[in-house]
């Protein structure tokens, strides 16, 4: 008998990891894998075209749930799951990352006592749980069966909280997606911008810390239209429904400064701008991880970040979340790539966790 498992995803990035498992499950078989799609992020840009490009099945049900406060969110959600997962009765429930789909599937199915597998597990800012996905990350990898981590850090963190059992360190997901991704870039989406090759910058911001605080918002956006041009910044959603952004857009006038707002990309025309850019500024966890796969040199706008392996090796320059550190960050770290190339060492596995993933499942299946 296959695994039954219900996948429950709702945000973006969430749907590029999906892709990569959905992918190993069709090719190694022994799982039957239903997605359950929250609608945390809803609309084509966002969502559909991560299904279509990236071939992920077609979701079992959308709840149609976004919006609203983190509580208010986070339990229509569980409302809305509960009576999907009583009518499915899955083996198992598949969630990743941070976001309030993973805690809200995470919380239900526990409590149903149907086992939970994170991916992404034992990712930590050890920020006193100031950010919302923090508490959400650590809430769902203390309520999980099968927990496989993006590398050795993650593993070693949840050794410190005490969970041990059933712990990997598979790779990342997202490594898959951008491996199997790479044939499919083009320079189209450069052409379509009038770009060349290495004459410009990609930025995006959208994480609370930056956008919600007014005052913050703003200073980053002054300090990225300060930089040299081009910056092509794919705006967010959580960004542009911001007052302080629309207000900010509107009062510009020309000459315009470095920044070229643009709408959010599908996934492989996100890859094919990275891939020729100069350099990648961002608070993202996704896009920091992919400028280091492309090699490109990468600034980080957060005060923490949870990729520590890519700070630790000096790859990922921080800000500290503080916009006068945009500039000066950003020119250390073209002088010193110019010198010198980043390393790009195996941290995040070989492009094969996906698959990973799915052997543990079938063999945890099998032994229980
Ligand atoms: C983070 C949070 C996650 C939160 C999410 C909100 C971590 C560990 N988690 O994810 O909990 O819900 O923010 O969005 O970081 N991309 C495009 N087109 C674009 C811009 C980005 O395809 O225009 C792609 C990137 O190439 C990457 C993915 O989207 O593959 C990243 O998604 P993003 O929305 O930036 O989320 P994260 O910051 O990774």
């Amino acid at each position: 008998m296959p695994v039954k498992m219900l996948t429950v995803v709702g945000a973006r990035p969430q749907f590029v990891k999906a892709a990569a498992l959905s992918a190993a499950i069709q090719k190694l078989g022994g799982i039957e894998e239903s997605i359950v799609h929250t609608g945390q992020h809803y609309d084509a840009q966002m969502s559909d075209t991560f299904f279509t490009d990236l071939h992920i099945p077609a979701p079992l049900v959308n709840l149609g749930i976004s919006g609203g406060s983190h509580g208010d969110q986070t339990g229509r959600m569980m409302q809305a799951l509960e009576p999907v997962f009583v009518d499915q009765k899955p083996d198992l429930v598949l969630v990743y990352g941070d976001t309030n789909s993973t805690l809200a599937a995470a919380l239900v199915a526990s409590k149903m006592k149907i086992p939970v597998a994170h991916v992404e597990a034992g990712l930590r800012l050890y920020s006193g749980m100031e950010v919302p996905e923090e508490i959400n990350r650590v809430l769902t990898d203390h309520v999980s069966t099968l927990l496989f981590c993006s590398s050795y850090v993650g593993v070693g963190y949840l050794g410190v909280e005490g969970i041990t059992a059933n712990v990997w360190d598979v790779g990342d997901v997202m490594l898959d997606t951008f491996q199997h991704s790479l044939t499919r870039t083009s320079s189209k989406p450069l052409s379509a911008l009038g770009l060349t090759e290495d004459s410009y910058c990609v930025a995006t911001i959208h994480r609370p810390d930056n956008v919600d605080d007014p005052k913050q918002l703003v200073a980053t956006l002054e300090a990225l239209d300060a930089l040299c041009p081009p910056i092509v910044m794919p705006v967010h959603p959580r960004t542009s429904q911001s007052p302080a952004f629309a207000s900010w857009a509107a009062d510009r006038r020309p000459p315009y400064g470095a920044l070229r707002l643009i709408t959010p990309l599908p996934y492989l025309s996100m890859l094919s701008l990275m891939q020729r850019a100069k350099l990648v500024i961002t608070d993202s966890g996704g896009v920091q991880k992919e400028a280091y796969w492309l090699g490109k040199p990468c600034v980080t706008h957060q005060r923490w970040t949870e990729w520590v392996e890519l700070a630790e090796m000096g790859v990922n320059a921080l800000t500290g979340g503080d916009p006068s550190n945009i500039r000066p960050r950003v020119e250390e770290t073209l002088l010193r790539w110019q010198a010198k190339p980043f390393p790009t060492v195996a941290v995040y596995g070989d492009g094969h966790a996906a698959e990973a993933i799915v052997q543990r499942i079938k063999e945890w299946y099998a032994s229980a």
